[in-house]
């Protein structure tokens, strides 16, 4: 099979090299790609927006699958454009997407449904969220409804700060139109934990469980970033987490979906806090996680392929996904700045200390070639990963990876997995 993955970052690295794995991709294609994911695929230079020039490429091609990675084009509904060229697409429509979105819909959709999430009210009109403000109780969550890179979540402990981020969301536009409506919502405390899952439309699979780590800085300080690394899996995703969310959310989610007439098919993350009342969904995703990918794929000994053409042909039911019983550890390698400003263009040294050595990965997150050599060439530059038989060992694997890889203002946290590691001992 010919395969096209739209997407150039960390995760479509990982999701390139699962699919080169399966003895179904003869050639595969990746838009616009990085220097890492050359390895695989042959690097196509068209931006994951222009819809129309990827899908001219893809039939030119006579692409069999493609895969789309991120969730900008998944919201634009780069789907519905390949599938009315007759392209096969793993992805949600446009209509199913905005699961992703816009949180307002999809806080309505679980309200309706009665699928367990925090208390929320939906504003577009700045002056009745201010208003709701003087009613409600602190801390308050702030969400700017759209894409918003991850970042348009505000936790406000005092009514000041609530009144600060309503203003800088829907009256200044900090997040652009993802902005136009917000949702406000309960302060929920409790663990993170993301699932992720293949979904065909009717039929859901989860994978394993897995956590990221979002802030810039040790002790989850500093500034929200992309994801500063990720471990798999979450010791606190119990048997009993798992079959709660298996009767309240994940198969309510989908045919929720299905009943509005928007069909999902794709993945579907489940981003969850495991709060007192029982596990609650904080938000979902319509694609894989980055970093989160980095760590799940390596774990799982399925053909991703054929996972992929189950979920678009509906016969999900058939398949049945399988995980190495073992843990890992993704630790980022980013620009010292990230994820305010930052310098680009270094040398990357030490990549081939990964040949051969099996269990260790370097996912490529932003590197590009410059007169023959690797530079880095965004804020998050590597996704170094190793498995272990469980989390300490491959945190430690991870860590040492870590070390065999080079460039200018490198910067990494010294503690993913820590915390989490050090509490399963005491489980
Ligand atoms: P989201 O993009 O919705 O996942 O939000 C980003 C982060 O904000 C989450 O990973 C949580 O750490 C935090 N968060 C979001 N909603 C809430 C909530 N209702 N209560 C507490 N923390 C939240
Ligand atoms: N790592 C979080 C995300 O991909 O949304």
């Amino acid at each position: 099979m010919k395969i096209l993955i739209v997407g150039g970052g960390g995760r479509e690295h990982a999701i390139a090299w699962k699919v080169a794995q399966s003895p179904k991709a003869e050639k595969i294609y990746c838009a616009p790609g990085n220097a890492g994911i050359g390895e695989y695929a042959e690097c196509v230079d068209i931006g994951v927006m222009e819809f129309e020039r990827l899908a001219a490429f893809a039939k030119e091609k006579e692409i069999d699958l493609a895969v789309i990675g991120m969730d900008d084009p998944l919201v634009g509904g780069i789907v519905d454009v390949f599938e009315a060229e007759g392209i096969r697409v793993f992805g949600p429509r446009k209509n199913a997407a905005v699961l992703e979105g816009s949180k307002a819909f999809s806080k309505d959709l679980m309200k309706k449904y009665g699928i367990p999430t925090a208390a929320y009210e939906n504003f577009d009109d700045p002056g009745k969220a201010l208003a709701y403000l003087e009613t409600a109780s602190l801390p308050i969550v702030l969400k700017a409804d759209g894409l918003a890179l991850g970042k348009g979540v505000l936790i406000c402990n005092t009514l000041e700060e609530a009144r600060e981020g309503v203003k800088s969301i829907m009256m200044d536009k900090k997040f652009g139109s993802a902005g136009n409506q917000m949702v406000i919502e309960e302060f929920m405390t409790g663990r993170e934990v993301s699932v992720l899952s293949f979904v065909d439309g009717k039929t859901i699979k989860t994978m394993t469980s897995a956590q990221d780590h979002k802030r810039a800085l040790d002790g989850d300080q500093g500034l929200n970033t992309g994801g500063m690394g990720t471990f798999s899996p979450s010791p606190f995703y119990t048997d009993e987490v798992d079959a709660f969310c298996k009767e309240h959310i994940y198969q309510k989610t989908v045919d929720a979906m299905a009943a509005e007439g928007r069909e999902f098919k794709g993945i579907i993350f489940f981003g969850l806090m495991l709060t007192e009342q029982g596990p609650k969904v904080l938000e979902y995703n319509a694609r894989f996680g980055d970093p989160e990918a980095q760590v799940v794929l390596p774990r799982m000994k399925n053909d991703i392929v054929e996972v992929f053409e189950a979920c678009v042909d509906g016969a999900l039911d058939q398949i049945e996904l399988k995980f190495e019983d073992n843990a890992a550890v993704c630790v980022v390698l980013a620009s010292e700045g990230y994820p305010v400003s930052y310098e680009k263009g270094y040398e990357i040294r030490g990549l081939e200390n990964f040949k051969g050595r099996e269990g260790y990965y370097v996912f490529h997150a932003a590197s590009r070639e410059k007169d023959g050599k690797l530079v880095t060439n965004g804020g998050r530059v590597l996704g170094v990963t190793a498995t272990g038989k469980d989390l300490k060992t491959a945190r430690a694997n991870a860590y040492k990876a870590a070390e065999w890889v080079d460039f200018d203002n490198k910067y990494c946290r010294s503690d993913i997995g820590k915390a989490i590691d050090e509490a399963e001992q005491s489980l």
